[in-house]
């Protein structure tokens, strides 16, 4: 499974970059916003940093504005993947930037019929937000299955990223179920790595290694 970070923040995006097993980056509008700077030149930094896709949103909710902010994300970098709403006017977006070899990651998927939709319109990566619906008393995880599914079913190659993810056990489950890719916050990336069991190894090998050199 590749991994991804769920971040809009370069410091945690270059520490996770440095340890050689980043395979991506996610970004949505909540967490540009957050970093208060300019948003291409965010991406470009991001793509300078990072050796695989880089999604990145549009916030036009009508066709043509989507295909406009598409063009000129993807002019920015070939690693750029753009990322669209899972509505109506989105899935015409999909359709259209395929057609123009632009790779589209369908975002905010709460159904598999709407995954079924996305990969049908031809979307390069499906979003569905697992801890969202996690929050509402719905199975996120079982979402992450239903869509599996069906695109094993007919053979669509559209990735499954599993996206709002909010602690380890959801990355154990994606990666259980076969899912292409898990996007993570960076808390969780660096939760990934702890056990305190290797923590404790680690203490006693070294501290029997000491006795050894008296
Ligand atoms: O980037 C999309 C998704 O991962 C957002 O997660 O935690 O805001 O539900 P969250």
């Amino acid at each position: 499974m590749k991994i991804f970070l769920d971040t809009g923040n370069i410091n945690e995006i270059r520490d996770a970059a440095s340890m050689g097993i980043l395979d991506g980056v996610t970004t949505n509008p909540s967490l540009v916003a957050k970093e208060n700077r300019n948003f291409k030149e965010l991406l470009k930094e991001i793509c300078s940093v990072v050796n695989g896709d880089i999604s990145a949103e549009v916030v036009s909710t009508e066709l043509d504005g989507m295909m406009r902010e598409a063009r000129e994300l993807a002019k920015l970098d070939d690693k750029i993947v753009v990322k669209v709403p899972l509505i109506k006017e989105g899935l015409k977006a999909v359709r259209c930037l395929k057609a123009e070899g632009i790779r589209t990651n369908v975002t905010l998927c709460f159904s598999p019929n709407q995954a079924l939709l996305a990969a049908k319109a031809g979307a390069y990566i499906i979003s569905p937000f697992v801890g969202r619906l996690d929050d509402i008393s719905s199975s996120g995880m079982e979402l992450v299955h239903q869509i599996l599914t069906i695109y094993d079913n007919y053979g669509f190659e559209t990735q499954v990223l599993v996206a709002s993810i909010r602690h380890p056990m959801h990355v154990v489950e994606a990666a259980m179920m076969g899912a292409h890719i898990g996007t993570m916050p960076y808390a969780v990336f660096t939760q990934l790595v702890k056990h305190p069991l290797t923590d404790i190894g680690l203490e006693r090998f070294l501290s029997d290694w000491k006795k050894l050199q008296k």
